[in-house]
């Protein structure tokens, strides 16, 4: 099963990319959570390309589509993806699409996860990661069981840079301009890529959304 997700920031894709891939059993590439790690370690003898990713990271802005692309066709030729892989933040341009269609890699299932602007803003101000994991959390709506801290490794949780609230705003509007375009181009080529395209009212709680995703899952995997 290889699945797309796709959303503006903080849909998340993050939090039901993990319940998705431990219900399949397939790998999440998280495009954000790899170029986190490219950039984590960087600083001591950081190369041009690491920085410009850095910058563009914490601007809120898109990476070059040719880094992307090159990033993730590496990774989907890895063992553990030959079964199937769910991808989070990818494509984000119709360029990256076009690439994955060029690739000759087929797609499943697109799942367009829906939630409005104002409900966006407060999921990413509360947002808290676990760096080395990816792992997400919430303040409010999917806290951690003690505060502050990862429930796995009992190391401490962070705010990401691009959290704060004028960054969300340019994120959003990068998705509106960059990435939303990819809504109509994969809902009117659903039946020539033969990729089923399912959109997902994603402004309940955790569990409600995760039940809608899971029954749209199921019937893909059900009709393969
Ligand atoms: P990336 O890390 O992919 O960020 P994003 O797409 O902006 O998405 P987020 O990770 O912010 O949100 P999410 O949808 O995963 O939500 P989450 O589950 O965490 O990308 C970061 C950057 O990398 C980009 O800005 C760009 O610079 C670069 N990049 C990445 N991919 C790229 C590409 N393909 N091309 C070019 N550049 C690329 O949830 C958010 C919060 O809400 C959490 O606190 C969570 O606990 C909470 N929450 C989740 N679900 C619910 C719910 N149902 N109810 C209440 N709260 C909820």
């Amino acid at each position: 099963m290889k699945i797309i997700l796709l959303g503006p920031p903080g849909a998340g894709k993050g939090t039901q990319a993990d319940f998705i891939c431990a219900a399949l059993k397939i790998p999440k590439i998280s495009t954000g959570d790899m170029l986190r790690e490219l950039t984590s370690h960087a600083f001591v003898n950081e190369t041009p390309t690491q920085k410009q990713i850095r910058n563009l990271l914490n601007a809120g802005l898109l990476v070059p589509d040719d880094i992307i692309v090159q990033l993730v066709t590496d990774r989907i030729n890895e063992a553990d993806c030959a079964n199937g892989f769910l991808l989070d933040g990818f494509p984000r341009t119709i360029g990256q699409a076009e690439a994955l269609q060029q690739a000759g890699i087929q797609i499943n299932l697109v799942l367009q996860l829906q939630v409005p602007d104002a409900q966006i803003i407060e999921r990413l101000s509360g947002r808290r990661v676990h760096p080395a994991s990816g792992r997400t959390y919430h303040i409010k709506y999917n806290p951690p069981k003690v505060a502050d801290m990862d429930d796995e490794t009992g190391e401490p949780l962070k705010q990401r840079r691009d959290d704060e609230e004028s960054t969300i705003r340019t994120r959003l509007e990068v998705y509106k301009l960059q990435t939303e375009p990819l809504v109509a181009w994969y809902s009117e080529r659903a039946a020539q890529l033969q990729t089923k395209y399912v959109a997902i009212d994603a402004t309940g709680s955790v569990e409600q959304v995760k039940e809608s995703i899971l029954t749209a899952v199921n019937a893909t995997k059900a009709q393969l």
